[in-house]
């Protein structure tokens, strides 16, 4: 592998040594993941993702949001972007290599009871997600969504900290009150409503920033609980997630804890009010605290003990604040870092330097 200029590569960082594949990492839509050792100096690992070019527009959005994120500890860190001198189809985007995704490595799928979430202190699932939130929120400050946060794509830093990554979709806030922006965007179990609420015919749609806090507040619900908050009882044909009768039955999901949005309700964004009551088979439900509280315990798959389950009582309060169907209503990530869960509530997330368990040091000889 080897750099040269057929992608648009100016002003981007290079890779000037040579490095060779070494083991796979992950697959994903967009390409694989593989791990590459440096010819010169053999403890030097990188990450290396294969994008086919023909995802121009994903490897445009991943390098620059890479880029706006260098200062961030919390997301990957951007080495160079190269070509492929023998193949007529590729990007590969180098990055920092981490030990797994947050998906990987905090559930253990094949041996549940391994998991090292099941071992972690609560003050670790709080350092966890608090790194998360500052993650998405150095993101918005740079004027800058993610649109696909979900647990396989948080990674996990070989100091075992959080590294946010897979910014494929991400894309710029559009600052004008009518923000119109690409359709669809990220997992259905992660999907904010005022998505679901828009018709499917349109290419775009109306939508901000908040989109992230509800992904956001779902991956939440998944780090204390290794479950997915919403989910559809019936799998949808393969390929349907983003389709009309995906966000159709996820929405009625949602209606069901967070309430129908009814017609003529106040305080909605203006480019949503004609979306409003038209979009329910159910009879209207009003929000219930109670429902949300039975949704999460009915989704703990961690079963800890009561005084250390990750469902603190905090925690449920910040999600009965802060998961609202109305965007407007919902708040930012920075509000959210100042929640009693994140700043009063014993035990207070783990500081930065404080890592558990300690990832295996590697041995530099
Ligand atoms: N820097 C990295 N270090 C270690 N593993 C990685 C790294 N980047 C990605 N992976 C692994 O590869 C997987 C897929 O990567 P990524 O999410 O970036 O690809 P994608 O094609 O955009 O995936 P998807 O569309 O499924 O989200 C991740 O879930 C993770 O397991
Ligand atoms: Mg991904």
């Amino acid at each position: 592998m080897s750099s040269s200029d057929r992608f648009s590569t100016e002003g981007l960082p290079r890779l000037t040594e040579s490095f060779k594949r070494s083991r796979d990492l992950g697959d994903g839509s967009n390409g694989d993941v593989a791990a590459y050792q440096s010819l010169r100096t053999s403890d030097l690992m990188i990450a290396v993702k294969h994008i086919n070019t023909c995802y121009k527009e994903a490897v445009e959005a991943e390098v620059e949001a890479m880029k706006l994120m260098a200062d961030c500890p919390f997301s990957v860190k951007f080495h160079g972007l190269y070509t492929d001198s023998t193949a007529s189809k590729g990007v590969y985007l180098a990055m920092e290599q981490c030990l797994a995704s947050l998906r990987d490595y905090w559930v253990n799928r094949k041996n549940p009871r391994m998991s090292v979430a099941k071992m972690a202190p609560v003050a670790k699932c709080k350092q966890y997600a608090r790194q998360i939130c500052e993650a998405v929120r150095f993101l918005h400050s740079k004027r800058w969504m993610h649109r696909d946060l979900k647990p396989g794509n948080v990674l996990i830093g070989e100091d075992g900290g959080i590294r946010l990554s897979d910014y494929g979709l991400s894309c710029k806030i559009d600052d004008t009150i009518c923000g119109m922006y690409s359709n669809p965007i990220c997992g259905l179990a992660y999907r904010a409503p005022e998505t679901m609420m828009q018709t499917q015919m349109d290419k775009r749609l109306h939508y901000d920033e908040k989109v992230d806090v509800w992904s956001l507040l779902c991956l939440l619900a998944w780090l204390c609980t290794g479950t997915e908050l919403f989910w559809l009882q019936h799998a949808l044909p393969h390929g349907k997630d983003h389709a009309q009768e995906g966000n159709e039955a996820m929405r009625e999901e949602i209606w069901k804890v967070c309430g129908t949005p009814q017609e003529g309700e106040k305080g909605w964004p203006v480019h949503l009010e004609t979306y409003l009551g038209r979009c329910s088979k159910l009879a209207p439900v009003s929000a219930s605290n109670e429902k949300l509280v039975e949704l999460l315990k009915s989704r703990d798959k961690l079963n800890r003990l009561a005084k250390d389950s990750f469902l603190t009582p905090e925690f449920i309060k910040m999600l009965q604040w802060a998961l609202v169907c109305n965007p407007a209503q919902r708040p930012t990530v920075s509000a959210l870092l100042s929640h009693n869960y994140f700043t009063k509530e014993y035990p207070l997330p783990l500081p930065d330097e404080n890592n558990f368990p300690r990832p295996v040091k590697k041995n530099k000889n």
